[in-house]
């Protein structure tokens, strides 16, 4: 496999990326910004996203915008959006990166647990308010972690199983690709040219552990992530390649190595459950009715 380092020139592209203040998120908006694209930070914390924001390549406060996003609210999502819509007559790239792993178990002021709240919820609402602006493609960030997933749809609220942080995450992640593929069947049906397509960063050093609360995971994620992890740069290549490169709807991006832990931008595998249009439609149908926000087209 050859090192791809060959992103395609930016200028002239407007990219908004959730949760870029930190780990592949930052790193990604520092390879956009470094090829000249328009940026739209949408982080939670105003004083991080300003501070990463200043470390784009290039940055000027013109081209790297900072805007307030808490992506576990669904008023946030709504507020953020319509800033946008007014804002913006297009939108070329909505990367939806912010996520969260190993958080405890608790309920978002929308009464959606935290990782499906975040990872899932959020970025569904959030890009269909966007999507009569998006111009190019929606980016999701699965994980490899979404082969371990399963998604029950009567239980998102865990009443019925014991809660497993873990589980959590995984489920949430096999919700991010079940999401770009019905997404995609959706924008086809209509006949838009917008693109749906997904990324993960394989094993990235990042601080994906620091929300869960427990000291020792967020020790080992941090520590333990820095031995045996990519740097955040080499995982954020895969979101870049999937945000830029001429690659079909649906199609899902990862590093190439063994597992897919290390490598450079190449297909990635996904689980058969990722593949069940019949869950992806229940999927979907839920997503609305917990959001009440529907498919625009
Ligand atoms: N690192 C890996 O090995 C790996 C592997 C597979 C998939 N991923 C995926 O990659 C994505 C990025 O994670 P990362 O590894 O870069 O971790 P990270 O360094 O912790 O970055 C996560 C980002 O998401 C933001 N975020 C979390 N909750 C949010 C919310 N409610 N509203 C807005 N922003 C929120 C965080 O903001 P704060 O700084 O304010 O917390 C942070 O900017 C995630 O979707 C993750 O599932 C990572």
């Amino acid at each position: 496999m050859r090192p791809w380092i060959a992103v395609p020139p930016q200028q002239g592209r407007r990219i908004v990326i959730t949760g870029a203040n930190s780990g592949v998120g930052f790193q990604a908006a520092r390879i956009l910004g470094s090829r000249g694209a328009e940026l739209v930070l949408a982080c939670r914390n105003l004083e991080k996203a300003e501070a990463a924001a200043r470390q784009v390549p290039g940055y000027d406060a013109g081209r790297v915008v900072v805007r307030r996003l808490d992506v576990a609210d669904l008023s946030s999502v709504r507020a953020f959006a319509d800033a946008l819509l007014e804002e913006y007559d297009g939108i070329d790239v909505l990367v939806n990166n912010a996520g969260v792993l190993g958080a405890p178990f608790g309920l978002t002021n929308d009464g959606v647990e935290t990782h499906f709240a975040t990872n899932h919820l959020g970025h569904f609402a959030l890009t269909n308010l966007l999507l009569p602006r998006i111009r190019d493609r929606v980016v999701v960030t699965s994980s490899r972690e979404h082969r371990r997933g399963t998604l029950d749809l009567d239980d998102l609220t865990w009443e019925r199983r014991p809660y497993r942080a873990f589980a959590a995450y995984s489920q949430s992640k096999l919700a991010d690709l079940l999401f770009m593929s019905e997404l995609q069947r959706r924008l086809t049906a209509a006949g838009s040219s917008v693109r749906a397509v997904g990324a993960h960063p394989g094993a990235s050093s990042t601080n994906i552990t620091g929300g869960s609360g427990n000291p020792v995971l967020t020790w080992i994620g941090y520590h333990g992530s820095r031995l045996v992890s990519m740097p955040a740069w080499r995982g954020a290549l895969c979101t870049v390649y999937a945000a830029t490169m001429d690659i079909p709807g649906d199609t899902y991006i990862g590093p190439h190595g063994r597992l897919e832990l290390h490598g450079w931008p190449s297909a990635a595998r996904r689980s058969k459950r990722a593949e069940d249009a019949e869950l992806g439609r229940r999927l979907w149908d839920i997503s609305e009715k917990l959001s009440s926000v529907t498919f625009p087209l």
